[in-house]
């Protein structure tokens, strides 16, 4: 897992700007006096022209919607896309709802490596600047940087966090937090709520991730100290909830914000493994929130900044697991339909979708022998599958009976749904190992089927593919540094980043202890989880 460290100067020199984002921010802006001359000239041309950009110019109402696909290489968006042209009979050329908002690429590299964690990744998007791997909206000198979604709450706009990983985890995290190391989740929370020196910048919280919010002597807690975080938020006015039921009785007409819903402990439900009684799925929670944010501007001139992320695609990918990472997707792409018909009906929004790396290192065919290939890989072996191998995993770990090689037969044949396996794999999987030794040979069993490839139980430094879609998107065709997302966001919303920056760094105690490294500390969950499902 080793990353090619660099230091400070090569990084300078290798950036071209060093890590702070000021050059960033000056080339967008060319870019954007550029796209300026153009309108001008066009504007001259055609009358009608005026009229149409003009009515959206002036609309005065801007949201935006920025979503996040954790985790996810272009090879993961053509996976997807084949699958379903396998399982639903389409046409070759069918196109998915993200192949027709394709506007470019975005290189994730973060300043202190060419591959990049979710934490710099996020933060590139959320405070425009490069940073340190693992550093959550902090720059590299360890100083907080102020937030798109900060800054967004402080010019009178909504603002809202949905995902299906832990609300503390690394992407969400990097919007509404700043702490030096990405495992400092208690203190994540304590942020999130609120207590912070800018006071409660998200509106509507809806995830996963309930553990890091309840006292450390409770069942399920995953806090270091005794804070009820609940029960503070309801102080602070959150609405709490935790149930499918709760959630659906959620309307605006009698509902208001702020809401923090938090419906499992850990991480949400891997979409293959859901329950749709007791959880909703990513689209469902967005629909609420669009719902929600959009009554809750509806009599104000200020919109709303949205963060949704498909969370466990990533999860998925570092254990090399193809039918969870492509119903993940799957899930993202519905998520996509609704969110684009949203910008469509609703001129002044913008919807920007993109990843913050690639996972996993996918590639689509798998060629063992250096004999005349066949080039195919087979979607079928993966319509057979009923659970994620984590899910399946678990119940190796747990069942110790007597009858154990029968049960992990049953285990195989349900729930991959492999009938051919061999007496090898039986006895492998019958030895006393790690639950993550047992989720990576389960899924490994599927791709081999499959003939899908994984180059890495990690990251990749690849280029990730960029959609956007709604006005002024146009500024981001072409390929481009992960930070000039989170400057197009600042630029649309006419956000002001420094003052935030400023702000957060007026002299105060009690948070720069969080953001102070010797007050690092490491929580009790992060050891449950090890590298693989959780350095996402
Ligand atoms: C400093 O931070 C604390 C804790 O979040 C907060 O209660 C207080 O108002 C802040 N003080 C200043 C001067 O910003
Ligand atoms: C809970 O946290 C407090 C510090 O706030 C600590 O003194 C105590 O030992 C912790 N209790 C448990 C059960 O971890
Ligand atoms: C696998 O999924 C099926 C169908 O949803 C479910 O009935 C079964 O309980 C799951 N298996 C495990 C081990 O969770
Ligand atoms: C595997 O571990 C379990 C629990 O730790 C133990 O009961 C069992 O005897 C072990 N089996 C083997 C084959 O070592
Ligand atoms: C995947 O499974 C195949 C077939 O059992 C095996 O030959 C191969 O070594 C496995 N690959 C990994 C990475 O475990």
């Amino acid at each position: 897992m080793a990353n090619i460290r660099l230091d400070p100067e090569e990084t300078e020199r290798l950036l071209g700007f060093g890590p702070e984002r000021k050059k960033t921010r000056r080339e967008l802006c060319v870019v954007c006096s550029a796209a300026v001359a153009v309108i001008t000239v066009a504007i001259g041309l055609t009358a009608v022209w005026v009229s149409v950009s003009l009515a959206y110019a002036d609309s005065g109402k801007r949201n935006v919607i920025l979503m996040i696909s954790d985790g996810f290489g272009p090879a993961s968006e053509t996976f997807a896309r084949t699958y379903k042209q396998y399982i639903n009979k389409l046409e070759y050329n069918y196109v998915s709802p993200l192949d027709k908002i394709l506007v470019g690429s975005s290189r994730t590299r973060s300043s202190d490596s060419l591959v990049t964690d979710s934490a710099a990744g996020a933060t590139a998007f959320s405070c425009a600047i490069k940073t340190y791997n693992s550093a959550i909206g902090v720059n590299p000198k360890k100083v907080p940087c102020g937030t798109v979604l900060e800054s967004a709450k402080h010019f009178g706009l909504a603002t809202g966090l949905v995902v299906t990983s832990r609300i503390t985890d690394a992407t969400p995290a990097s919007f509404s937090a700043h702490v030096v190391h990405r495992e400092m989740e208690s203190d994540i929370a304590v942020q999130q709520i609120g207590d912070n020196p800018l006071g409660r910048q998200v509106d509507l919280i809806i995830g996963g991730g309930r553990c890091f919010f309840l006292p450390n002597h409770t069942e399920g807690s995953c806090r270091i100290d005794e804070r009820d975080l609940i029960k503070e938020s309801k102080k602070r006015e959150f609405k709490f909830f935790s149930t499918r039921q709760e959630f659906d009785d959620l309307e605006p007409a009698k509902d208001k914000l702020p809401l923090l819903g938090l419906f499992t402990l850990d991480h949400m439900s891997y979409e293959i493994d859901r329950d749709p009684i007791q959880e909703p799925s990513l689209k469902e929670m967005s629909e609420k929130a669009l719902k929600f944010l959009e009554s809750a501007t509806s009599n104000s001139d200020k919109g709303f900044f949205l963060v949704i992320e498909g969370s466990r695609i990533d999860m998925a990918a570092h254990v090399n697991d193809p039918a969870t990472h492509v119903h993940e997707i799957l899930a993202y792409h519905d998520t996509i339909s609704l969110v684009k018909k949203y910008v469509d009906e609703h001129p002044g929004t913008v919807m920007i979708s993109v990843s913050d790396h690639e996972t996993g290192g996918l590639s689509l065919a798998r060629q063992v022998s250096s004999e005349y290939p066949d080039y195919l890989w087979y979607p079928e072996p993966i319509t057979r599958v009923k659970n994620s191998s984590y899910i399946l995993s678990q119940a190796l770990v747990s069942y110790q009976n007597k009858d154990r090689k029968e049960y992990i037969k049953g285990i195989i044949r349900d729930g991959l749904g492999i009938e051919d396996f061999e007496d090898y794999d039986i006895s492998w999987l019958n030895e006393n190992r790690t639950q993550m030794e047992y989720e990576i040979f389960l899924a490994n069993m599927t791709s081999f089927r499959a003939q899908l490839g994984w180059a890495t139980h990690g990251h990749s430094a690849i280029d990730v593919n960029l959609y956007a879609h709604g006005q002024n998107t146009d500024i981001l065709r072409g390929n481009h540094e992960n930070t000039d997302i989170g400057d197009f966001i600042a630029e649309y919303l006419n956000l002001d980043l420094d003052f935030i920056t400023n702000k957060l760094n007026s002299n105060n105690d009690t948070f720069h202890q969080v953001t102070d490294s010797t007050h690092f500390h490491v929580d009790r969950l992060s050891h449950h989880h090890g590298f693989i499902s959780d350095d996402n």
